[in-house]
């Protein structure tokens, strides 16, 4: 006899967003509801955490819900429930864990506990479920920017990563810089499509290097500069130019740095996640030096690059297969670490005193 396939509930509460999701059987996505709280925390220029985990609370069980009427399956249906258990805001993941595991245990089913970052990841899959591994991800969101190397046993060996700032905290402390509001990364793409890239040049750190760590506090500092200097001048900022350049620099390292972990490796294949994978300049950048490589890329669809439930249900699901359950004293952990293998050199360690949890833009 044929089993039915598996349906499971996702819930993502890691920082601003409230989301649910269905995703039945083979990554069928069912359903997706998702609360989107950056009015709440636009007029504050960053994520304010108390305000984040009370919307959170208001908002839950209405999203929940949601996801279960669009998905048309009961509460009987399903045979777990995936929830974020961390990294992201104490309080935030809280109010998801609590929920999730009241939920699986009043339907006597199966609680998950997804870690996001493996969610982000496991979103480009979702589009291309026979995407091959050995293959290299690079996850760049808001608090990370990390290269690893997905093996075909389903392990990760991290290859490097930011050792200060996350591409996505730049593009958000830069929008801010510009007055271009909260979240930035999507402002600065809408601005930079009317400017000149090539207008003003700021530095491509780590390029030279030759290691596969990333850093963007510099390009960040020479912005800062560079408006201080035009304000003292009394001159106009060209913000569109400022953006174009600025966006330029941090997508152009992101590009060389994936590309340069694909050929020493020797991998036929790259994803690239995250909510960074959203910019259009990145994504147009990345899909032409693939072709013009032989490369094979997944790239989430937009609405499964930023934070969503989709990407946890699925992970859910990889880890309803494998058996690996929550127990009921499953804790929200703001600072879970990505299951990966660290790569031997001492470069691999972050510099003491810059340990940040997975969401670095709050006020
Ligand atoms: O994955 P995500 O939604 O949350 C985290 O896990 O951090 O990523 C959010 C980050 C923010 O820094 C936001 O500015 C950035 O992704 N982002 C973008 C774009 N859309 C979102 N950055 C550049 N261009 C975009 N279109
Ligand atoms: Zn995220």
């Amino acid at each position: 006899m044929v089993s039915p396939p598996a349906v499971i509930l996702g819930l993502e509460t890691s920082c601003d967003e409230t989301a649910a999701a269905v995703v039945r059987g083979d990554s069928e996505v069912a359903s997706s509801a998702l609360y989107s709280q950056h009015d709440v925390h636009g007029q504050f220029g960053g994520v304010v955490p108390e305000l984040a985990a009370r919307r959170h609370i208001e908002t839950v069980e209405a999203v929940v819900t949601e996801a279960m009427r669009h998905a048309k399956v009961a509460w009987s249906d399903l045979s777990a429930v995936a929830v974020t258990q961390g990294p992201g805001l104490a309080g935030a993941l809280l109010v998801g864990v609590s929920f999730g595991k009241a939920l699986a245990y009043a339907l006597r089913i199966p609680l998950i506990g997804v870690n996001h970052l493996e969610g982000h990841v496991a979103s480009a899959w979702l589009d291309q479920p026979d995407f091959p591994t050995p293959c290299v991800v690079l996850v760049v969101s808001g608090g990370h920017t990390h290269l690893y190397l997905a093996d075909s046993d389903g392990s990760y060996r991290l290859l490097g990563q930011t050792l200060d700032d996350a591409a996505g905290e730049a593009f958000d402390k830069a929008a801010k810089m510009l007055g271009l509001g909260y979240p930035g990364g999507p402002a600065i793409d809408r601005v930079a499509r009317s400017g000149d890239a090539g207008a003003i040049r700021f530095p491509r750190p780590y390029l030279k290097r030759g290691n596969l760590d990333f850093s963007f506090s510099g390009i960040k500092t020479a912005l800062l500069y560079y408006l201080r200097d035009l304000d003292r001048a009394g001159t106009p900022r060209p913000v569109a130019d400022v953006a174009a350049g600025f966006q330029e620099a941090i997508v152009e390292v992101l590009v060389e740095k994936a590309f340069e972990a694909v050929r020493r490796h020797r991998v036929g294949a790259l994803a690239v996640v995250g909510g960074v994978s959203a910019n259009s300049r990145l994504r147009t950048l990345l899909s032409s030096r693939a072709a013009s490589a032989g490369v094979r890329l997944a790239l989430p669809r937009l609405a499964y690059c930023t934070d969503n439930a989709v990407m946890i249900a699925a992970a859910g699901l990889r880890a309803y297969r494998q058996g690996r359950f929550a127990s009921w004293e499953l804790e929200a952990d703001p600072e879970l670490p990505f299951p990966a293998r660290q790569a031997s050199q001492a470069s691999r360690k972050r510099p003491a005193g810059t340990t940040r949890a997975k969401h670095p833009s709050l006020v």
